[in-house]
């Protein structure tokens, strides 16, 4: 059985979560200040799963020896789930007009105590146990009269950051549920219908799956977490490597001709210049298609095997500039079918490929 403390969870995204750990068969550990709600939920959940519910403030320092009594008496904690937080006043002043007694109680409800429930159940934390600290896209985003609260999120975040760093035996996430349906949100706005506000039920898979996954510990958004990830190729670099016998003279052809910027050079026994050519890619294709190809460019079939093709901005400047470096035009410029204005060319003579094509693409000319 595994066992979670959540903090703040009589009611909104901390009773979401407990309801689901407690169908999975998680022990849990809870608390919130008002005992009346928090009772109900010891009913309502105290039949699925084991759990302790214990009444208090999280920014009370005895209140924190009492959840970490309870962390040891379930033989320790697989995941801290740090949910309790205040908003502030409402409606939230600007800084500039914020009580700095009252942002004081902000900060100690939500940077001190997270901090402190984690120290008073360090030594309860098993092996790979998970720490979560709930955070906001307003401690990210500088929204004006979001001071308060946003900056206690900001300071949450940087601290979780940090506890990652130090702490690399755990998994440190911080997390933004994103807009839920609840009294805190309903305070933020006060008056205002916020039926369009998703229920914080949906923001639950994503802190599941931190919980019960292998993600790297760091800033999640629990929406987005379940999202597939775009593959990443493993290939990001084409670089295509051409033995020259007149190194000088290739080296003219694509540094002052066609205008490459040099990356990087060698001069040790021998030579060798690397030039940025923009964008690479492969392109490969049968005999037909090539003669297809062809047939648009030249005019008729040249099949060679192998063929540099070059994006530019200005195929007429650029023909014209690697003519005056010794390459030969087949054909004057045509437009194809697949939408580029283009010319084919040979090389200079010495250059291990004979073909080149110039290419501009047509609806992106820069
Ligand atoms: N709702 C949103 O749109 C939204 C958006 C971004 C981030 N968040 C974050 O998501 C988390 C959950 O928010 P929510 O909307 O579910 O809030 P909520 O509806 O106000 O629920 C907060 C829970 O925490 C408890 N709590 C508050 N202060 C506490 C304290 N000092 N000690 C112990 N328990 C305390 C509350 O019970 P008692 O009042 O009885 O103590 C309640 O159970 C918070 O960290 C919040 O900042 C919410």
């Amino acid at each position: 059985m595994k066992t979670a403390l959540i903090t703040g969870a009589s009611r909104g995204l901390g009773l979401a979560l407990a309801r689901d750990l407690a169908a999975q068969g998680w022990a849990l550990i809870l608390d919130a200040r008002g005992g009346e709600t928090l009772d109900t939920v010891q009913k309502e959940l105290g039949t699925v799963s084991k759990v302790v519910s214990i009444v208090g403030d999280v920014a009370q320092a005895e209140h924190r020896q009492k959840l970490a009594q309870a962390a040891a008496e379930l033989g320790g904690l697989d995941a801290v789930i740090n949910n309790a937080s205040i908003l502030g006043p409402s409606p939230q002043p600007n800084l500039l007009d914020y009580p700095l007694d009252v942002l004081e109680n902000v900060y100690k409800t939500n940077v001190v105590a997270p901090l402190g429930v984690i120290q008073s159940v360090k030594n309860h934390l098993k092996p790979n146990a998970r720490i979560l600290n709930i955070s906001s896209d307003a401690g990210v985003e500088p929204y004006a009269g979001w001071g308060g609260y946003g900056s206690s999120k900001a300071a949450l975040e940087h601290l979780s950051a940090i506890l990652a760093a130090e702490n690399p035996q755990f998994k440190v996430y911080w997390v933004d549920p994103g807009d839920m349906r609840t009294e805190m949100h309903q305070a933020a706005f006060p008056g205002e219908d916020i039926s369009d506000r998703p229920l914080p039920e949906v923001s639950v898979p994503g802190l599941i799956e931190l919980l019960n996954g292998d993600l790297p510990g760091g800033r999640y958004r629990a929406r987005t977490v379940l999202e597939p990830k775009p593959e990443t190729p493993s290939v990001h670099w084409l670089n295509l490597v051409l033995q020259v016998d007149d190194f000088q003279a290739a080296a003219d052809f694509f540094g002052k001709h066609l205008g490459l910027p040099i990356q990087k050079e060698w001069h040790d026994s021998g030579h060798g210049v690397l030039f940025s050519a923009g964008r690479a890619t492969i392109e490969i294709a049968d005999a037909t298609q090539i003669a297809e190809v062809d047939r648009v460019e030249v005019g008729h079939a040249v099949n060679d095997a192998v063929r540099l093709a070059l994006g530019v901005r200005d195929v007429e400047q650029a023909s014209a500039d690697v003519q005056a470096g010794g390459a030969k035009a087949l054909h004057t410029v045509v437009d194809t079918d697949w939408g580029h204005h283009n010319q084919r060319l040979t090389m200079p003579d010495g250059l291990p490929i004979k073909a080149l094509t110039l290419f501009q693409e047509k609806d992106n000319p820069s």
